[in-house]
């Protein structure tokens, strides 16, 4: 059977700052969720104005609004700092709590492709912990590739946890 998704459908537009405590809202909710996030523990919106500042061009933060309500985020960042890396990003997704299965990461992943891709990026590395099966199923309907596994390099709670890498060549 076909899953319902948001109708309207998502729109994806640029984050402005005032969209930061929906960001951060959302980004706990997936720090609580617990297979996501390397922070260990919530934010607030003081805490992510640096991170959201150090998005200018050509990286971006993206968020996906349905009916007024920004339902999810997704962030082009800097693979590494290092000047070599500059063609290559990565990048984080999060969608809101009860608005999931429903379309709104597909949507910002798609938007963040094109742009990345319009930006002048070579390619796109996605680091994911290997219990995240929603964001690796995410990752592969894409055509992102596995391209490397390492063995217990987050440690949560006492829990080491292995990280799996997906490349996609722009
Ligand atoms: C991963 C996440 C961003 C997916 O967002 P979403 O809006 O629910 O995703 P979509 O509805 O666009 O689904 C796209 C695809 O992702 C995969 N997917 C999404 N949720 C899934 C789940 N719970 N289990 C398995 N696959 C899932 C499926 O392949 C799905 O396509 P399909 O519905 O046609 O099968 C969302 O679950 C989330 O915010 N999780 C917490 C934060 C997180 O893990 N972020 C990623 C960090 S690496």
């Amino acid at each position: 059977m076909a899953r319902a998704l948001l109708a309207p459908p998502t729109t994806v537009r640029l984050a402005i700052e005032d969209d930061l405590p929906a960001i951060v809202e959302i980004y706990n909710q997936g720090v609580e969720d617990g297979v996501a996030s390397c922070d260990l523990s919530g934010t607030d919106a003081e805490g992510k104005r640096e991170w959201f500042a150090a998005h200018d061009d050509p990286y971006a933060i993206w968020v996906a609004e349905h009916e007024g309500l920004v339902v999810g985020w997704i962030a082009l960042s800097p693979y590494d700092t290092k000047p070599c890396f500059a063609k290559t990003g990565t990048l984080s997704t999060y969608v809101r709590r009860g608005r999931r299965r429903l379309g709104a990461a597909t949507a910002l992943r798609e938007h963040l492709i094109a742009e990345a891709r319009r930006r002048g990026f070579h390619t796109l590395i996605s680091r994911i912990w290997s219990t995240n099966e929603a964001s690796i199923a995410l990752s592969r309907k894409f055509g992102w590739r596995q391209v490397g596994h390492m063995k217990e390099i987050v440690c949560k709670d006492g829990e080491f946890v292995d990280c799996v890498f997906f490349q996609l060549e722009l």
